[in-house]
């Protein structure tokens, strides 16, 4: 392939397939070339011993005290030392990345832990009110060093509001967004609108909207930002840093976190692959990825049918012949949890090693167990959207096997903000049983235990005061 780059001019950063015995890289600005030669999934890789990697982590911590330098401000690029892939000064970045840990004692002992022992790492706190930011913003950077002037994403919702808001934030890019019919949450697809993104809908579900994107992108040379794109996930890389920073740099015994593209728990495996290499830790925690029962391809193939990274030599006819079931039965994804209802994992190789690096496990929740886990969550103070508590209710579950013990130190990473779907939340606490059947019944969900209900007045202040006696 003569865009391969030979071994005497492989720069620091490079490009190269997953696949250990791979070994052609491509330089960072030939992301096209790499994914047309390669077909596989690519990484985005450093020659660590001609960059400056920091030496401790209190280098980071040197940082907060230049918060007027814009990339000291952004919770991603202020680790650009862990990100090293463009020049400072090509950096976009619009202040995402500004989250907290926060330590959950009600959400603890909903899923039966230890005060002081479950952290919610609260991603929905980005501009854009979702994780998507963090990776938005170094696939911007790249894009911005190789003059990209459209980009385009296939979106259950959340990469297409980032993707729209960093265009209208930046104007360096066009913003165009396939989204599959009446699969998106209203808040997500406002917020598209409303940053002025060009909006496909496919007749299809979003399955459909990422195959058709990735073909129109190598027709008409948009740049692609799914997370296929792996300078996306070396942006997700930070939520992990942010997470050890607000733990005092000590590795958690837990990450969980929502699987549904799985760009996050690969990225999650690499960060602590790289800091494992530099002996900025001693150990990676253990990684839970929880699919959704109706969109639980990772599941099925790891837990029930035995696919596994195996170093680099994944049994791919697994995969093959389930794809083939679910094309010849006709199986969608299902779920209320939206932003995970995917049954094609575009990042499925790369969360398998992942799987291996962390000692993984992967776990299946109903929507019931992801919306009484999310009204568990409100109930704590911070509030998520469906998918996000799919995490919550996937600790339930291994705490309920003994896979997590109550004293374990566990981070649950809620993706994406409590706005984004207010009608599955209005659905689960209405008293409008039509309302409720109709969002909630049709996908399997039959109680509401949490129900926070709202007390139906008289327009009448005997009445009003009477009703807070009695409930208030
Ligand atoms: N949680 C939320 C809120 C999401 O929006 C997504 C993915 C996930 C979890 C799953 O993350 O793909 O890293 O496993 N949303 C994508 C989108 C697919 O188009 O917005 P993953």
């Amino acid at each position: 392939m003569s865009s391969t780059l030979s071994k005497s001019t492989t720069p620091a950063t490079f490009l190269r397939s997953i696949f250990p015995d791979r070994t052609e890289t491509f330089s960072c600005d030939q992301l096209d070339a790499a994914g047309t030669a390669l077909d596989d999934l690519i990484d985005v890789e450093y020659d660590w011993n001609r960059l400056e990697p920091p030496a401790s982590f209190a280098d980071f911590e040197n940082r907060w005290a230049h918060r007027d330098d814009r990339l000291a401000f952004s919770g991603v690029w202020r680790f650009h030392s862990l990100l090293p892939f463009a020049p400072p000064e090509k950096v976009v970045t619009i202040g995402e990345g500004q989250t907290l840990l926060h330590r959950a004692d009600t959400v603890a002992r909903y899923v039966g832990m230890n005060d002081g022992c479950l952290h919610l790492q609260y991603e929905g706190m980005n501009p854009s009110g979702s994780f998507k930011d963090n990776g938005m913003s170094a696939a911007f950077t790249h894009a911005n060093t190789i003059d990209a002037t459209r980009a385009a994403c296939a979106s259950t919702g959340n990469t297409s509001a980032s993707l729209a808001m960093y265009c209208a934030a930046t104007k360096k890019m066009r913003a165009i967004i396939f989204i599959g019919s009446g699969k998106i949450s209203k808040g997500k697809l406002s917020q598209a609108l409303d940053f002025g993104a060009l909006t496909m809908q496919i007749a299809g579900d979003f399955d459909d909207a990422m195959a058709r994107v990735r073909e129109v992108c190598r027709d008409m040379g948009i740049y692609l930002v799914n997370s296929v794109n792996p300078f996306r996930l070396e942006g997700q890389k930070t939520i992990m840093y942010r997470v050890l920073e607000a733990l005092r740099w000590r590795v958690p015994d837990w990450i969980v976190v929502p699987g549904g593209n799985l760009g996050n728990s690969s990225a999650f495996g690499k960060a602590f692959a790289e800091l494992l290499h530099l002996g900025l830790i001693d150990r990676a925690p253990r990684l839970a990825v929880i699919n959704a029962t109706g969109a639980n391809t990772l599941y099925e193939l790891t837990e029930n049918r035995g696919l596994c990274w195996n170093g680099g030599q994944p049994d791919l006819a697994i995969v093959d012949k389930y794809y083939a079931e679910l094309d010849a039965s006709g199986r969608r994804a299902d779920t209320i949890a939206s932003a995970i209802e995917i049954n094609r994992p575009v990042n499925l190789l790369k969360c398998l090693r992942s799987l291996e690096t962390c000692n993984g496990v992967v776990r299946e929740t109903t929507d019931q167990e992801i919306l009484d886990a999310k009204a568990q969550v409100g109930a704590g103070g911070l509030g998520c959207e469906p998918a996000s508590a799919a995490s919550v209710a996937g600790v339930k579950r291994l705490r309920t096997e003994g896979v997590i013990a109550p004293s374990d130190t566990v981070v649950c990473i809620l993706t994406g903000h409590q706005l984004k779907d207010p009608t599955a939340t209005i659905a689960y606490h209405t008293t409008d049983q039509d309302e409720f059947d109709q969002v909630l019944g049709s996908r399997g969900v039959r109680r509401a235990s949490y129900a926070n209900r709202a007390i139906a007045v008289p327009n009448d202040l005997t009445e009003i005061i009477k009703a807070i006696q009695l409930y208030g």
